[in-house]
């Protein structure tokens, strides 16, 4: 047996999130339903985010309270503070993610907020979560490339990262949000990175923009990484990135995974069936 990988399913959330036009509820529940026999441990589903800011994710609490839940399976919520937070909660989401920023231009752009200023706001929200028992991912986006500031120095990938450690993140997603990240520069991220915080605690999260996710999360697992964030059908991108595309597919890591001899407990059949509905959705809403 090789050795296991966890793939975190992103798609009803970072995929569905930069669609041009709205997705049905329905549908959102009918893909996160497809996806929740296919063995993932957790599945992002929803994000508590500010409607005028991303409209797509509106009815999040509506996508909670209408997927069948399958034991084993966590499903998990995006919160930019507490507001978010509490909506989360009431929605009974079974773990939480904040995000911040290795670049002030994202920060800016993505939470209307500085680096400094999104770390405070997360504090909170690291207290109430804990004080219910809700498990909180931390991500740090930008983490080789700013769409406003260019090349990001792997120390400030580091800071933040340790910062969100710091404040009970149990994990910390490295996201490539360009996917812009020649592997050289991830690895140099990572080296900078895993000074700080152990591999145990990190995922990577590649976006696919230019073809590079799988050569990253071969450098990551070198690293002694082993938690990937994928979306299915490679859905998504980020509203505040311009030109970024999808996650790197999960088809496509799990075929990877496959083939370097690691273990990640996907059933492929399952997730071709609910590739087929991500592609149905996205044609849809084109
Ligand atoms: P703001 O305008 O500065 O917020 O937005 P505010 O506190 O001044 O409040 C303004 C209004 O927003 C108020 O409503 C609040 O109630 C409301 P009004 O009085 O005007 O009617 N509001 C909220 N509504 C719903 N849920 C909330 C919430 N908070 C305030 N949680 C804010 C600040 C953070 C809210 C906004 O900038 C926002 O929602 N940003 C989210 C952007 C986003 O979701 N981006 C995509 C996800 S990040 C990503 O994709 C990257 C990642 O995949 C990793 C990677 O790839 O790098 C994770
Ligand atoms: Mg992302």
């Amino acid at each position: 047996m090789g050795e296991r990988v966890e793939i975190v399913e992103m798609g009803p959330r970072d995929g569905l999130q930069n669609e041009a036009r709205p997705i049905s509820v329905s549908g959102k529940v009918a893909l996160v339903d497809a996806l929740s026999g296919v063995g993932f441990q957790r599945i992002e589903v929803a994000s508590f985010v500010s409607a005028k800011w991303v409209p797509q994710m509106a009815g999040s609490d509506q996508v909670l309270a209408g997927i069948t839940r399958v034991p084993g399976v966590r499903y998990v919520a995006l919160v930019p503070n507490l507001q978010g937070l509490e909506a989360a909660l009431a929605a009974d989401a079974d773990e939480v993610a904040v995000f911040a920023s290795a670049s002030e231009g994202f920060s800016r752009a993505n939470i209307n907020a500085s680096i400094e200023e999104s770390l405070e706001r997360f504090r909170p929200v690291l207290e109430r979560a804990r004080d219910v028992g809700v498990p909180v991912r931390g991500y740090v986006s930008c983490v080789t490339d700013c769409p406003y500031e260019g090349a990001v120095a792997p120390e400030a990938v580091a800071q933040v990262a340790a910062a969100l450690q710091q404040m009970g993140c149990f994990e910390v997603s490295l996201g490539d949000t360009l996917g812009r990240g020649a592997p050289e520069r991830v690895d140099a991220m990572l080296g900078a990175v895993l000074e700080r915080v152990e591999a145990g605690a990190l995922a990577g999260h590649f976006h696919d923009s230019f073809g590079r996710a799988l050569e990253n999360v071969a450098v990551a697992l070198g690293r002694g990484v082993r938690v990937f964030d994928a979306s299915v059908a490679g859905l998504g991108g980020c509203p505040y990135a311009p030109g970024a595309s999808g996650n790197v597919a999960s088809e496509a890591l799990a075929v990877f995974l496959d083939a370097t001899g690691f273990e990640h407990g996907l059933e492929l059949e399952k997730l071709q069936a609910a590739s087929e509905v991500a592609r149905r959705l996205r044609e849809e809403a084109a």
